[in-house]
């Protein structure tokens, strides 16, 4: 069994899952990167980190969609170092959905990574995280409170995860804790060199920090909910006061 203490985190190959990744190893986790299709981005992360720290991180591939995938990406997180402390359900798929133009489709896929998956995998892994009072951190979304105009499934998925992480705080009480990050923006939504200056100019407006975050405030947000053994049920925006 690991002397050290593990985090899965999912959809973590690359972005705010890979800095959340590198932020809680430095703090002396060992690392289960979930992926799904980015194979070469969660290795070339694996190699860093165990470069750093020799075996202390490993990759597992599962869709989130696929129950028989979620149920196996836990038995395999356990397996490798025989314990694990906190789950992070960080993996989401992100499109607009029109009025006119959703299918259910659309719905069930953002509904299977922003808030059934999470719920399944809490439940799947509560009996092992409550062996060491592990937690769980779910990445939530300003916009599960205050809507995205055209996303109406992505807020509603968000909002649901929102509500999870109440209720799961009291359910999981007192072994688990149970907490959220509401990042604001983060990264441009698309890549930066096709964002227009009006485009830029329009989000920068709505936030009273003018500028956006970085993935280091996500990540060092995380690591204080993960490592703050009073707090349950909370949920912090980081968003530069975007929400207020
Ligand atoms: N970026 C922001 O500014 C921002 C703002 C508000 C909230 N958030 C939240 O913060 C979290 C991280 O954001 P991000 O922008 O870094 O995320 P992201 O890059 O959009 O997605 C993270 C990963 O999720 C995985 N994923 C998506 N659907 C999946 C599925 N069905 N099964 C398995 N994996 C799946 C993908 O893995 P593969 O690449 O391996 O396929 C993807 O790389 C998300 O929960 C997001 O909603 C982000």
């Amino acid at each position: 069994m690991s002397t050290s203490p593990v985090a899965l985190i999912t959809g973590a190959s690359q972005r705010l899952g890979a800095a959340t990744a590198k932020q809680l190893h430095h703090q002396g986790y060992n690392i289960v990167i979930h992926y799904r299709h980015s194979s070469n981005e969660a290795q070339a992360l694996a190699d860093k980190l165990n470069q750093i720290r020799e075996s202390s991180c490993t990759c597992l591939q599962a869709d989130l969609n696929k129950p028989s995938d979620i149920q196996q990406l836990c038995q395999q997180s356990v397996q490798h170092w025989q314990r694990l402390d906190l789950l992070i359900n960080n993996a989401s798929s992100f499109f607009p959905t029109s009025i006119g133009e959703t299918t259910t489709e659309h719905w069930n896929d953002l509904f299977a990574s922003n808030c059934k998956a999470p719920f399944f995998l809490s439940q799947e892994l509560a009996p092992t995280l409550a062996k060491h009072q592990g937690n769980i951190v779910n990445m939530i979304d300003i916009h599960a409170s205050a809507p995205l105009k055209n996303h109406t499934v992505y807020c509603m998925a968000k909002s649901a995860l929102q509500m999870m992480t109440l209720s799961l705080a009291k359910e999981l009480a007192p072994n688990i804790r149970v907490n959220g990050v509401a990042p604001g923006a983060i990264l441009w939504p698309k890549p930066e060199t096709e964002m227009t200056p009006g485009e830029k100019n329009k989000i920068l407006s709505g936030i009273p920090l003018e500028r956006l975050g970085t993935l280091e405030d996500i990540a060092k947000t995380i690591v204080f909910l993960a490592t703050s053994p009073y707090i349950t049920g909370q949920i912090i925006a980081v968003d530069g006061g975007r929400s207020i």
